[in-house]
């Protein structure tokens, strides 16, 4: 499959019945930001807000990851956002809807839009964020807790995997260092696009 144009796979996206999650999902949550990026960040799946909102990390994890893009000296809007499952996986709890880790299954069928999106965009590095993403990234024997935070190649393109931002979410005591480890990780990839930057050498 050749490159296709990023709103090409929006459209076919929007539409996708792969797995199931698309039953209980409002809508499709594709990728979002500049289609010349140099940076492609990966998260796991679309949350309650996102779902909603139809826009990949706008809810409270959302904001951590603002937050930690800030301090790592990263621009969000420099930045193309998606998601390795691209509909909602949800469970009702009372009035809430509470996020279910995806399946293998789930997260194969999703697999040909983030590499789409990687086709058409052609980042110069690809970030993972989370055990989930980086699973489905570098394949199901990576382990985020022995090389977050290590460069790894996906062919000729840099890579690397850090957390969550919602594991800072989840930290309760331990969220200043979660926070911290996130925009450490996050600063090697500010200092190899900086490295990188037209000029810089
Ligand atoms: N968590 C994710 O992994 N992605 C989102 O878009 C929001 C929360």
């Amino acid at each position: 499959m050749g490159a296709r144009d990023l709103e090409q796979l929006r459209v076919e996206a929007s539409t996708c019945t792969a797995c199931d999650l698309y039953e209980h999902a409002t809508q499709t949550v594709f990728g979002e930001g500049p289609g010349s990026a140099r940076v492609v960040m990966i998260g796991e799946q679309p949350g309650d807000r996102e779902d909603v909102e139809g826009r990949p990390f706008v809810g409270p994890a959302g904001r951590v990851l603002d937050d930690a893009l800030e301090d790592a000296g990263i621009e969000r809007a420099s930045v193309y956002l998606t998601n390795a499952v691209k509909h909602f996986k949800w469970t009702p709890r009372g009035k809430r809807r509470l996020h279910q880790k995806p399946n293998g299954r789930e997260i194969r069928a999703c697999r040909p839009w983030w590499q789409g999106e990687l086709d058409a965009i052609g980042p110069e590095v690809v970030v993972c964020l989370g055990a989930t993403a980086a699973q489905a990234v570098f394949g199901l024997s990576f382990r985020l807790t022995q090389h977050r935070g290590e460069w790894q190649w996906i062919g000729d393109r840099r890579a690397l995997a850090t957390i969550h931002p919602s594991a800072v979410l989840r930290g309760e005591d331990e969220r200043d260092t979660l926070f911290a480890g996130l925009v450490s990780d996050l600063r090697l990839v500010a200092d190899l696009l900086g490295s990188q930057a037209p000029g810089s050498g």
